[in-house]
């Protein structure tokens, strides 16, 4: 009855013969596992393609409700939380299988002819794996995800014309990251780039199946063997092992949400996915207007020449073992990686600790500077600030609620020798606004930090900019000046703006030369130094509503 079945099916369809020749086919007698990364990236694909499924029908997408979506996915979803990991830690084991089935290919000279286009449709395919990478990045709208977008968006900029228009597409204006650019992102993700990539990987399985596994010399003289079932077992053994990787890293090891984005928060130090470090390490090395060749530039010549590969070399085939260049090539270019990464990751703060490895740039100018004065002043004498030996005086930081007023702080502050006014208006902020976090971060905060501050503060600049949220907006934000202007132009612009900006409004200020490194400091210190890519504070977006509707 089951094959009178099958016949049916099959005289109408076909498709029991194509499966049946899909498993009868010819494969050269020299393969074997190495060959097994193709059918793997496959698998990962499909669960890529059914979790993200699973994902989008309980996911709101939109800036104001994604991030809560999300938390309602990881929390109250059935298997939610396991559907996400899969989805992240899905992403990751991806691009490990599609680099080591591109090192196999290299390696074993599979791209050569007439295997041009196979290898070809592959480096299209891993671009488009990063760009899920990419777009994908955002849609859990946490800090992390905001903030690196604006620095995606920021290089997608850089080139002429071009970086215009791209911005253009992706619906941002001046590289800011809004309801617009989140629609753009969402729908690469999910309806763009699954298209292409579909239709992409048919494209690249059909041509290995035309042109077949590529042999080995020596193949000729030995009988071929069929796919099945030798190499469908290997094949099957390797996507198992893999999937049990997986979902071990999906039960085990939480998928990343930190704080909901802040547009404001200019002091956060955004940190791509680990395979994109790399490219940003070799951004610090482009200063300026050469920014644009590492940014993009090189990258465009390393994809071009990744592509033409087949066309470079085009010498016969040989076996494994005499393909040394080849070894050597992608040794190399695998150490390069290693080290570019690496040095990105001992150089990038962890995220847990705040830019810079302290939290303490995301304090206002005048909580800084308050905080220097309160042990210049000796309040120190009678309070502590967070923790210490019991002082005469209530700890600071955890008085929560009554909090006496401004004029009262300034009578105290009167009482216990006085204090030039803006010494006073620093300590009566910082009375104001401690809290312990702040106190934590406080403490960590650097000495030319704190000078520079009170210097800021001495000279009022926050009636004209703004640092970390605070302060007026007659002049431009100072987040990030760092990266905009280099140390030779902020001190010759201090000393005479109108030589620099002719309709500058600014006052001069003749400051001498350790004032003038510290209050440079203090806009472009950790924030931006470390930042993986200077000038990632570069642009202050405009606030964007993220409260829950
Ligand atoms: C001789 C000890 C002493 C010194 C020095 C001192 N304080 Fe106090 N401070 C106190 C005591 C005691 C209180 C508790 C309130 C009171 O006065 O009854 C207090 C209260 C305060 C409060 C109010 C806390 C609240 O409940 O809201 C603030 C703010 C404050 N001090 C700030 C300062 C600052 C700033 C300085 C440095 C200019 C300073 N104090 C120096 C002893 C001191
Ligand atoms: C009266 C308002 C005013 C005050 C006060 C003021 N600035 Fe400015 N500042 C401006 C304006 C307007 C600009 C933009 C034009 C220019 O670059 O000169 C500017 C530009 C700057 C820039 C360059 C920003 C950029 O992105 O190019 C820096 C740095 C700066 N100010 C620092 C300071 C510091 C530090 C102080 C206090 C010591 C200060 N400013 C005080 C109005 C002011």
């Amino acid at each position: 009855v089951i094959r009178a079945l099958l016949d049916w099916i099959d005289d109408r369809t076909g498709a029991v013969s194509a499966v049946k020749d899909f498993f009868d086919e010819e494969i050269p007698a020299s393969a074997g596992w190495h060959q097994v990364f193709g059918s793997v990236a496959l698998f990962l694909l499909t669960v890529q393609f059914l979790t993200g499924v699973l994902l989008a029908v309980n996911y709101a997408p939109q800036p104001e409700t994604a991030y809560y979506s999300l938390q309602y996915i990881v929390n109250e979803v059935t298997a939610g939380r396991l559907m996400r990991g899969l989805h992240h830690w899905g992403a990751t084991v991806m691009i490990v299988i599609v680099v080591l089935h591109m090192v196999q290919a290299a390696i074993w000279g599979a791209y050569k002819k007439p295997r041009e286009m196979t290898w070809v449709a592959g480096v299209l395919l891993l671009l488009l794996t990063m760009a899920f990478g990419l777009t994908g990045y955002l849609l859990p709208w946490d800090n992390k995800a905001y903030w690196a977008t604006v620095v995606t968006l920021q290089i997608s900029a850089l080139p002429p014309v071009a970086g215009d228009l791209t911005l253009r597409v992706l619906g941002s204006e001046e590289g800011t990251v809004g309801a617009a650019t989140f629609a753009r992102f969402y729908t690469l993700h999910t309806v763009v780039l699954p298209a292409i990539t579909a239709a992409l990987a048919v494209f690249h399985v059909a041509l290995v199946r035309r042109h077949g596994v590529a042999p080995q010399p020596g193949d000729e003289s030995k009988p071929k063997k069929k796919f099945y079932p030798g190499q469908v077992f290997k094949d099957t053994a390797a996507v198992f092992a893999v999937f049990v990787v997986l979902f071990a890293l999906a039960a085990f090891v939480e998928a990343p949400l930190g704080q909901i984005a802040d547009p404001n928060d200019t002091a956060f130090v955004p940190r791509p996915e680990w395979y994109f470090l790399f490219l940003f390490q070799i951004l610090k090395f482009f200063e300026g207007s050469l920014e644009i060749v590492g940014a993009v530039v090189l990258p465009t010549l390393a994809v071009l020449a990744l592509a033409a590969l087949p066309f470079i070399d085009r010498s016969r085939f040989q076996r494994v073992g005499e393909r040394l260049t080849a070894m050597a090539i992608v040794a190399v270019a695998g150490l390069v990686w290693g080290v570019l990464t690496w040095a990105a990751v001992v150089t990038t703060p962890d995220q847990a600790e705040g830019p810079g490895g302290g939290d303490w740039a995301r304090l206002t100018p005048a909580q800084l500077a308050g905080g220097l004065h309160f042990t210049e002043r000796n309040c120190d004498s009678c309070h502590n600030v967070v923790s210490g030996e019991p002082k005469a005086g209530p700890t600071l930081a955890l008085v929560i609620g009554a909090r006496q007023s401004a004029d009262w702080v300034a009578g105290h502050i009167a009482e216990h020798g006085g204090a030039p006014r803006n010494v006073r208006e620093a300590l009566i902020t910082f009375a104001a606004e401690i809290t312990p976090e702040r106190g934590l971060w406080l403490a960590e905060a650097p000495d030319f930090g704190l000078q520079g501050a009170a210097i800021y503060e001495k000279n009022n600049c926050g009636m004209c900019h703004v640092v970390n949220g605070a302060g007026e907006n007659l002049g431009p934000p100072l987040n990030g000046v760092g990266g905009r202007r280099d140390p030779a132009w902020l001190a010759g612009h201090f000393r005479d703006p109108q030589a620099f900006v002719p309709e500058s409004t600014m006052p001069p200020y003749p400051f001498d030369d350790d004032e003038m490194e510290s209050d440079r400091r203090l806009y472009d210190g950790p924030a931006v130094k470390t930042a993986y890519l200077r000038g990632a504070l570069r642009i202050q977006p405009p606030p964007i509503t993220t409260s829950p509707s």
